[in-house]
């Protein structure tokens, strides 16, 4: 197995497992932090009634059946996603609906219909591919003849203070996670725009438009610090370190992290800086 392949297996069993059981767990807190983020994109997405839509790692699915209710009853969506939990509670969440279906497979070897779609879609699904050039180069024959792509995915992880805070608070206590490598699948491989541009080139795509969008999240999503402190140990770079140090040493880095997120704590919200990049594209 090539270190591609190795990283792509990784992904899948991470998104099968530990990533996957916290996602489902975290699903309505996550959806309301990442809301101002959802907003962007779907509007950069622009779906209209009678759209085909494919929503690329889907997740749970919240995208999903919001884009559902855009298209209305002519249309249709399709939720794509390898993470057999994940997928599983989306079907649950989108019982009923006859706009909506799902399949588990993976984008990157998936056999597609070709043309099938008017919109390919995702929230920050398509950062996780060991070969992202083959897996954008399949994702393109899914799409008909002058249909267009739009996903977001995150920007550098030193402009995201509410993935950074967490972390470093944490690493005050616990040993550092490997530094991934340039081309590593992970939540910022899509974080260098001329990255980005070369897999999509690459792929079939032409050079996208890369358009940064700054947010505020609500890390407590509502609910505060101790909901704020639950979501940095679940969600994201402080949540992978804690899982992989010593037991012993994870109450003194909970605790770094409740110290640091303090500061940021308004009311009922513990707000911090996201950016991400929306990005459009069609095929060359
Ligand atoms: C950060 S989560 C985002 C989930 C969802 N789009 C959301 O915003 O809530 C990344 C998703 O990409 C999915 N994923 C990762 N690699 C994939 C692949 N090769 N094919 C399909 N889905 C994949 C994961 O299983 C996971 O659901």
């Amino acid at each position: 197995m090539s270190d591609a392949q190795q990283l792509h297996a990784d992904q899948i069993a991470y998104w099968n497992g530990p990533g996957g059981a916290h996602w489902v767990a975290q699903q309505a807190h996550t959806d309301a932090q990442l809301s101002p983020i959802t907003t962007a994109v779907l509007t950069a997405a622009a779906a209209e009634p009678g759209e085909r839509i494919l929503d690329i790692g889907c997740g749970c699915g919240t995208t999903t059946m919001i884009l559902a209710e855009a298209v209305g009853a002519t249309g249709h969506v399709t939720g794509l996603d390898v993470s057999a939990p994940m997928l599983g509670w989306a079907r649950k969440r989108g019982a009923g609906r006859q706009n909506l279906s799902w399949v588990l497979d993976d984008a990157t070897t998936h056999a597609f219909a070709p043309g099938a779609y008017d919109l390919l879609f995702s929230r920050f699904g398509v950062m996780f591919f060991g070969n992202p050039v083959a897996a954008f180069a399949n994702l393109r024959t899914a799409l008909r003849p002058g249909g267009r792509m739009v996903f977001v995915c995150w920007r550098p992880f030193d402009d995201n203070p509410w993935m950074r805070v967490p972390l470093h608070a944490a690493y005050a206590h616990i040993p550092r996670l490997p530094k991934p490598g340039p081309e590593d699948p992970g939540p910022f491989a899509f974080a260098d725009p001329e990255r980005v541009a070369r897999i999509l080139t690459e792929a079939g795509w032409s050079a996208p438009t890369l358009t940064p969008v700054d947010v505020s999240l609500d890390l407590g999503a509502g609910g505060g610090l101790d909901r704020a402190v639950e979501q940095a140990t679940n969600i994201g770079a402080a949540s992978r370190a804690l899982r992989e140090a010593p037991e012993e040493l994870r109450p003194a880095a909970i605790a770094a992290i409740r110290a640091a997120l303090m500061p940021y704590v308004r009311s009922e919200t513990v707000a911090l800086g996201g950016a991400v990049w929306v990005v459009e594209a069609k095929p060359s």
